[in-house]
């Protein structure tokens, strides 16, 4: 295990457990409009009671194996942990209706496999004159010997973005589901030249070699994105120090940034607290609707973060997927030793759809995330545990696929299955010619769709498709000759994925960075009902896509394998698993947890 923290937390009764004890207690009743008294928690907001409705499960949108609350609006991800055993999921959440609110709250759900999930009583809602507006983002840190702190993100009574912190009501509980809020909160204000509604997304805080402890919060200020750098000795009274982690004027205000260590050499996790030479660092910034990167060096001594390559603001930059993924979070899990990502997919339906199906938002399936042997991007893989969820399996070796080919693969869920495919090309030198300089992958594919035939390409999935292929999405590739080696472009087509109208079909691309004549292409696709992860290159670029068919539904869906290129592929490999439903319940049923 490579995550030992490499420093001594010196204080033994430190100032957070004095803190505690100048806590208090909350738990109190509310009145409803309507006049029903309902348990609340810090009467800030409604939990989720037993009898809250679980949406009808015959909804052909709602998903079988990607977590989702019962019901509403859920957004941007806060930062996850794992802690004394159990997967903890805090997420943004509005507890009033299914599109984006007025009033957020912190809701919280635990797991001890990150499939399986059980709701608990929201952690966080809005209570004090520091967060009256709204409990927005943040993330948690575990504060050695001495348990999780939260930091998150209020709306206070001015509607401005202030920094406030919350602790486990009872530490000794090994579930903390109540938390208590800071009394002397907000720890942290928008700071001279930052305006009150560009100072938010508190990431988990790491100690560096000084021994104090350093967070970083999204902001906007004088024409760059930045992250500003924030100090502590005791975790309780924080320093702005006076320059940036990071900034930059090639991008928008930074929302939900993440900073953490990935290892040179090997897929292992790190705290992220872990410095020295076998780790490279990871910055994260969401801004334009899209999760973008930076891999480079964080430099404690000068309080500065050093990237490799900078952001361009052209299509080059990094992205963990170039479909929809946003707000997303990691941490790191210290019982398998490995880095873990999660983000927001959003819908791309219409708002009246969101309002009739009662719900919007899904939680991405979690990714093991790692730095590719290369050190130029990070590589994500859906979790190990999916197999928990694999049930029947198909697969063959060695399939021609000539050209105009279509096929289906049999006896299996369609609407949920993860399949993966790999695929082989025996002449590459026919392949067409392509200079990807200053190319835009998204564009290539919005050009040419899966039915503009190529050489080497379109080839791939059509997934959630019709029998008639009226209806699909198509996940595919075209390989090209570059100027230099070989380029691959991976493409979700979503533009005859349903008959529905007031549906976003915006087509995603990626460039994959394989070289075919050593590496195989593969894809991956996890197909649930409304949601299509998929992974190119075994995770070296991810495309998500939210997809409505109205007719490849349920039994209605099948899965289809298709070339359209000029030129015969073969398929290596093909395996495919019948999916079976995650278990997401109401508390009650948390073993080993009394419900009150
Ligand atoms: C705190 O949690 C522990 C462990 O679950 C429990 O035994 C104890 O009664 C709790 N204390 C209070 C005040 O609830
Ligand atoms: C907070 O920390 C700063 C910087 O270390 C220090 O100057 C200040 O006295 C501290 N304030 C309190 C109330 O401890
Ligand atoms: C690579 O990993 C091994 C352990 O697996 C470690 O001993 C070695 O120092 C690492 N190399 C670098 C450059 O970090
Ligand atoms: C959510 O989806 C819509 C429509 O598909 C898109 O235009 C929008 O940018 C997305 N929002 C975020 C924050 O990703
Ligand atoms: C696919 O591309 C062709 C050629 O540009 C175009 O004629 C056709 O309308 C496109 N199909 C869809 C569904 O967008
Ligand atoms: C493959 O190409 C044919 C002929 O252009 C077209 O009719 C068909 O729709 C294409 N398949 C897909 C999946 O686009």
């Amino acid at each position: 295990m490579n995550h030992k923290m490499p420093w001594n937390l010196a204080q033994g009764t430190g100032p957070i457990m004095e803190i505690l004890a100048a806590f208090f207690v909350g738990l109190c009743c509310v009145l409803l409009s309507n006049g029903i008294e309902v348990e609340a928690l810090h009467n800030g907001c409604q939990n989720f009671q037993s009898h809250t409705v679980m949406l009808q499960e015959k909804q052909p949108y709602r998903t079988s194996f990607h977590f989702q609350p019962p019901e509403n609006w859920l957004n941007g991800m806060n930062r996850p942990m794992w802690y004394k055993g159990v997967y903890h999921l805090f997420y943004q959440y509005n507890p009033y209706g299914a599109l984006f609110g007025d009033i957020m709250i912190w809701a919280h759900s635990v797991s001890h496999d990150l499939i399986n999930w059980i709701h608990l009583n929201h952690a966080l809602c809005p209570t004090e004159p520091y967060d009256i507006n709204s409990c927005w983002s943040g993330s948690a840190t575990i504060l050695p010997g001495k348990g999780p702190v939260i930091l998150y993100t209020g709306i206070d009574s001015n509607h401005r973005q202030v920094q406030n912190m919350a602790v486990p009501k009872n530490l000794s509980d090994p579930l903390p589901e109540e938390w208590t809020k800071f009394p002397q909160n907000p720890i942290m204000t928008p700071p001279d030249g930052v305006e009150g509604n560009n100072f938010r997304d508190p990431t988990t805080a790491w100690l560096s070699p000084d021994g104090k402890w350093s967070v970083i919060i999204g902001s906007w200020s004088n024409n760059q994105g930045m992250a500003i750098l924030y100090r502590s000795e005791d975790f309780v009274n924080w320093t702005k120090y006076q320059d940036p982690l990071y900034s930059t004027e090639r991008t928008g205000m930074w929302e939900c940034p993440d900073f953490y260590p990935v290892s040179v050499n090997s897929t292992n996790g790190a705290d992220t607290s872990v410095l020295g030479a076998g780790f490279k660092h990871v910055m994260k910034a969401s801004f334009n609707s899209h999760d973008y990167y930076l891999i480079g060096t964080y430099a404690p001594g000068m309080q500065k973060y050093i990237p490799d390559n900078d952001f361009t603001s052209t299509s080059k930059d990094l992205r963990y997927d170039y479909g929809k993924f946003y707000a997303s979070k990691t941490f790191f899990d210290i019982d398998k030793n490995r880095r873990i990502l999660w983000g927001w997919v959003n819908e791309s339906d219409s708002i009246e759809d969101d309002t009739d199906k009662g719900w919007s938002g899904l939680q991405s399936f979690p990714r093991h995330i790692w730095l590719d042997r290369s050190g130029k991007q990070l590589v994500q893989w859906p979790i190990e545990e999916i197999n928990k969820l694999h049930g029947k399996k198909v697969g063959f070796l060695h399939k021609k696929l000539d050209s105009g080919s279509v096929f289906e693969v049999q006896g299996i869920t369609a609407s949920q299955v993860d399949v993966e495919v790999v695929f082989e090309l025996p002449e590459l030198q026919e392949a067409e010619f392509l200079n990807p300089t200053g190319v835009d992958p998204q564009l290539l594919c919005t050009d040419a769709n899966a039915s503009v035939k190529g050489k080497f390409g379109p080839f791939g999935l059509l997934a959630l498709a019709t029998k008639d292929l009226t209806e699909h999405t198509a996940i595919f590739f075209r390989i090209f000759k570059g100027l230099k080696g070989y380029v691959i472009l991976m493409c979700s087509d979503q533009s005859r994925s349903t008959l529905r109208d007031e549906v976003d079909k915006t087509t995603y691309g990626a460039f994959v960075d394989i070289d075919p004549r050593r590496e195989k292409i593969s894809l991956r696709s996890l197909i649930d009902h409304s949601i299509i992860e998929s992974f190119g290159g075994e995770g070296k670029a991810c495309i998500t896509s939210r997809v409505y068919p109205k007719l490849a539904v349920h039994e209605e869906a099948h899965l289809v394998i298709f070339n359209n290129g000029t030129l015969s592929v073969t398929i290596s490999s093909l395996n495919a698993w019948s999916m079976n439903k995650a278990q997401i319940k109401h508390k009650e049923n948390f073993i080993g947890k009394a419900s009150h």
